[in-house]
């Protein structure tokens, strides 16, 4: 065990979190939970996960991103269940195509992941009517109703962890915290009955709702957010694991909006800092895949590309350096989380001798400055914000500051001093080719008699011109 050293570095933001522990195993069982972490046949985890939503890709599409994820270090996949894509009239239930979700799910399990199910009833996720049918709008005194065909469904097919399947994790709900004070007593019997529906589905896997600080029991409150580590006032109760649903990778767009950007660095940094700084053990990226809002089903003012920023972009393409970076980040991570979840955290000053056995350090520069520090008799350089992983106390396996992979571009610009044929530039690889001609030989003619007619003359290889004088249209030769 390590001797705990006073002088608290966190108020200038650079501190150590270092773990101490005797390896330890636990045996047998199914998938419950303590205040540390989810437990999975009798062992304590680590989860990284990702979203992939199935209705936002092809089935074709499926095998190659999960198989990316898996790749990238992910073991859960997350999505949510889109109830107005299944059930678009009474009673009438749609599986095909994008919307087979046993499919889904089942490819998941091939590839030997985790899933975790979000069951809504709604769902948000940017999705037409936050995934309620519209004809519940004419079902007279509906208050509470869910659908529980996909469960049926995911019984029958044995996809449950507790029947040998893949879902480990459910989620009932949505962000309902957010809105539960407009309803007042409703609001809080709300919470009740969605919690009690859930359970009473007996999945035999834990359930959990996000944002929702008063989820009743057994039902665990995670956070959503961009700081997690920062922001999440915990679990309500000592017996319940700090979950992260949604580490938003980018952010929703809407028409007309910047797209919203988020570096490779802050991701992990914030990733790590949850980790150390609140006991977390269960990291979802929402999204690692967003794909597509096929026809009319983004919300309102929604763009088609749905988290195109994502470590997998919209097409399903690697998106570099997140999808490297996170990758290195949670091999790090595995590689000490025996120590990380059965351990003892100490949070030390940094500069003093630590001693122990299996030994596992985050170094921590929360300032805007590098700083040079010691550890253990060695020294480190830190970048501003940023988080070092040592997972044997000695050598940084890894450094949210220090990107490795090279950015990724879907977009390449060439030029040419002559119009160039298209399938000789893209030898058939792509479709895709914009044409900017630059003109440069054009010619510019005041009228001498009359300053209402000058002229332009263009010579010009393309198909078609619209002359603008002064932002308003002129003309078009063809
Ligand atoms: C899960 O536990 C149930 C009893 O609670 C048992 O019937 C089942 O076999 C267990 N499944 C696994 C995968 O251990
Ligand atoms: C997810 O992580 C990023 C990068 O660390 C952070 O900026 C973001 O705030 C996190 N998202 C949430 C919802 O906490
Ligand atoms: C370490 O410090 C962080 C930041 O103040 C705090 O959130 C965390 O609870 C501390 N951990 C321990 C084990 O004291
Ligand atoms: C993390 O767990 C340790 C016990 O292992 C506890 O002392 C500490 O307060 C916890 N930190 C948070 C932020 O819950
Ligand atoms: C890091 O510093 C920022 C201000 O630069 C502060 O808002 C944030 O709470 C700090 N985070 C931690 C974990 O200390
Ligand atoms: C901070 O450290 C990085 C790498 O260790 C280095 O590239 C950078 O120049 C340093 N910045 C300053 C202001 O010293
Ligand atoms: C593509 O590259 C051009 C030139 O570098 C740049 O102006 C444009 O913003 C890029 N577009 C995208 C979508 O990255
Ligand atoms: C095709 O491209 C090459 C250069 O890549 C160029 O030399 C050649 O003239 C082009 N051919 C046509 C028909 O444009
Ligand atoms: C100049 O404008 C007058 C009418 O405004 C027109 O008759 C004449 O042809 C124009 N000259 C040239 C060179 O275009």
């Amino acid at each position: 065990m390590g001797s705990y050293c006073g002088g608290w570095w966190w108020r200038t933001g650079l501190w150590a979190a270092v773990v101490l522990a005797a390896a330890a195993a636990v045996a047998g069982g199914n998938v419950t939970y303590d205040g540390r972490s989810l437990i999975i046949d009798g062992e304590r985890k680590v989860l990284f996960s990702g979203s992939i939503h199935y209705p936002r890709s092809t089935p074709k599409m499926w095998e190659s991103l999960i198989g990316k994820a898996k790749e990238g270090g992910i073991d859960v996949i997350e999505t949510y269940v889109f109830w107005n894509l299944h059930e678009p009239k009474p009673g009438q239930y749609d599986f095909s195509g994008r919307n087979d979700l046993v499919k889904f799910i089942k490819e998941v399990q091939a590839q030997g992941l985790y899933a975790c199910l979000r069951i809504g009833p709604f769902i948000e996720s940017e999705w037409t009517y936050g995934g309620l049918p519209f004809w519940l709008h004419d079902v007279p005194d509906i208050v509470y109703r869910t659908d529980n065909e996909p469960f049926k469904m995911m019984k029958a097919e044995s996809l449950y962890a507790s029947q040998g399947g893949p879902i480990i994790l459910s989620q009932v709900e949505n962000e309902y915290g957010n809105v539960e004070a407009a309803f007042q007593e409703e609001g809080k019997a709300y919470v009740e009955w969605a919690a009690k529906m859930a359970v009473d589905l007996q999945t035999g896997v834990p359930w959990v709702m996000c944002k929702q600080p008063d989820a009743p029991d057994p039902v665990i409150n995670s956070c959503n957010g961009m700081r997690c580590g920062e922001t999440f006032a915990g679990p309500n109760s000592p017996s319940k694991p700090a979950l992260w649903t949604e580490n938003w990778t980018s952010f929703l767009q809407r028409y007309g909006e910047e797209t919203y950007l988020r570096s490779a660095q802050d991701i992990a940094f914030h990733t790590l800092l949850f980790i150390i700084a609140k006991n977390g053990s269960f990291v979802n990226y929402y999204m690692y895949h967003g794909g597509t809002n096929f026809g009319r089903s983004g919300a309102a003012y929604m763009v088609t590309q749905y988290y195109d920023q994502a470590p997998l972009d919209e097409y399903g393409l690697i998106r570099e350096p997140k999808w490297s970076h996170l990758k290195e980040m949670h091999a790090a991570v595995k590689s000490c989380s025996s120590t990380l979840l059965n351990g003892v955290q100490t949070n030390i000053s940094l500069g003093q001798l630590q001693q122990g056995n299996n030994c596992a350090a985050f170094l921590v520069n929360n300032a805007t400055t590098n700083a040079t520090v010691e550890f253990r008799n060695a020294k480190f350089e830190l970048q501003p914000r940023s988080i070092s992983v040592l997972p044997d106390c000695e050598k940084v396996a890894f450094d949210t500051a220090k990107v490795n992979a090279a950015i990724s571009n879907r977009n390449t610009t060439m030029q040419f001093n002559q119009i160039e044929e298209q399938t000789n530039i893209t030898k058939d690889s792509t479709d895709y080719l914009w044409y900017t001609v630059l003109l440069k030989t054009y010619s510019f003619q005041p009228n001498a008699t009359s300053c209402t007619e000058p002229k332009l003359q263009v010579k010009f290889l393309s198909h078609l011109v619209y002359a603008f004088v002064n932002g308003e249209y002129a003309g078009k030769r063809a």
